[in-house]
């Protein structure tokens, strides 16, 4: 469990534990599926189980294995293959066709998988890593659990598209009430955000450089799933107004009239497709699987607003990192879902490991950003355009990946994550 303070000086025996543990559970995502399953791509964006499985062991091949000198690929092919958006390694298989490889099958890709740990388990042992294999270790292993909650997100997507409403994961609902949603008072000032280069972060969290925030307010709580009822009752579909023009043709090309997974049973009553079957929405839990523009109409209708980024790292920064992450849900025999929250303690209910909240901030570069040298300057970097930083985590989000600096994002059509809406003033 050190992976979140894991430094360039920890011994490797831990880095060998946080590498088995990881690697183990990726697998664990993928036992409850047939081999159909995880060869399922229900889009561009999503990939198969079957392509996570492989590309994350990819990465470790070719950022550590290729590297070193006696090392045979398993398969040449699967450079292309499971290469995602590399450029500099080579021309990636086109994404929106990994649906078709049939081969290799679930059973090679997990003989890959097999055969890449041998080799990376055996390099970690030797006890003789340079600084920058340490480096690329840490990093491909909290790539892979991006990816983890990919896994969960992507099949998730292919499955709801099944009327027989297959089950992922069986898992259980927790039962509660949405705790009143109060304002949190914030002062305005110049603040420190981003990462500090003290332990793991992704390039794109820093530099560490000043912010400067207006005072404002934070609602306590994510919208609930009642609070979205009222504005789809409140016609919020059918308010123009209330939406950004990119946003209001989404929903007249897309027919957005609730959010993702979401099902009129008639009579006022809806059902969601969740990862553990079909379910009543619950109105006490948070809303999830709404876009930007979804998340930024109901601000406008709340009479509120999106977040800042910073707003949220500020608010959130010395905040234990507490919360529902896929590990401890699984490990505690409940739903992959986002559940009722207890209420606020210490301001902020549940700001991590609940949803994903959308934020007000383009995805763009810190002052000072510069992509590391070489192919992995292509992590991130070059995504920083037309996407939106969501801050916080979710229950799809495996335990010790978060921090309080962390920035995901995602384009503002997207609706297949884990995210949900926090109100700000
Ligand atoms: C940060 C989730 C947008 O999905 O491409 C995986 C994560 N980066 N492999 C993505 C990622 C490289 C990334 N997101
Ligand atoms: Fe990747």
């Amino acid at each position: 469990m050190t992976l979140l303070t894991e430094t360039a000086t920890e011994r490797p025996a831990t880095l060998l534990d946080d590498y088995r543990r990881v690697r183990r559970f990726s697998e664990r995502l993928a036992e409850t599926l047939s081999p159909e399953d995880a060869t399922l791509q229900s889009m561009t964006s999503a990939s198969p189980t079957k392509w996570h499985l492989a590309h994350t062991t990819w990465f470790f091949e070719t950022f550590l294995l290729r590297e070193s000198i006696d090392y045979a690929p398993f398969d040449p092919v699967f450079q292309t293959l499971f290469n995602s958006y590399y450029n500099t390694v080579g021309v990636p298989y086109p994404r929106d066709k990994r649906g078709l490889l049939s081969r290799p099958s679930l059973e090679m890709t997990l003989d890959y998988r097999r055969s890449v740990d041998e080799h990376v388990e055996r390099l970690l042992s030797a006890d003789d890593l340079s600084d920058e294999q340490r480096r690329v270790m840490v990093l491909g292993l909290h790539h892979e659990q991006q990816h983890q909650e990919l896994i969960v997100t992507d099949i998730k997507h292919a499955l709801a598209h099944n009327p027989l409403d297959p089950i992922y994961r069986e898992g259980a609902f927790r039962l509660g009430v949405a705790p009143k949603l109060e304002w949190l008072e914030r002062d305005g000032g110049v603040r420190p955000i981003g990462h500090d280069g003290e332990g793991f972060g992704f390039d794109c969290e820093g530099p560490r450089h000043d912010a400067l925030l207006r005072p404002h307010r934070l609602a306590t709580r994510p919208v609930s799933c009642g609070e979205y009822l009222e504005f789809m009752k409140d016609r919020g579909y059918e308010t123009p107004q209330l939406w950004l023009s990119d946003g209001w043709h989404a929903v007249q090309t897309e027919g957005w009239r609730a959010p993702l997974y979401w099902r009129d049973e008639g009579d006022g009553e809806w059902t969601a497709f969740t990862a553990a079957g079909r379910q009543t929405i619950d109105p006490a839990a948070p809303v999830c699987h709404v876009s930007y523009f979804e998340a930024d109409a109901y601000a406008r209708w709340a009479g509120a607003r999106l977040p800042l980024e910073e707003e949220l790292e500020t608010a959130t920064e010395s905040l234990p990192m507490e919360g529902d992450f896929a590990d401890t849900l699984i490990d505690a025999g409940w739903a992959l879902h986002p559940q009722p929250l207890a209420a606020a303690e210490r301001g902020l209910a549940q700001p991590f490991g609940a949803v994903w909240e959308w934020t007000a901030s383009p995805f763009t570069a810190y002052p000072g950003y510069r992509p590391p040298d070489g192919a992995l300057g292509e992590y991130n970097g070059k995504f920083m355009c037309n996407q939106f930083v969501l801050r916080g985590g979710s229950v799809a989000t495996p335990s010790g990946h978060l921090r309080a600096t962390y920035r995901n994002f995602f384009p503002a059509t997207a609706r297949w994550q884990f995210s949900g809406v926090r109100l700000a003033r």
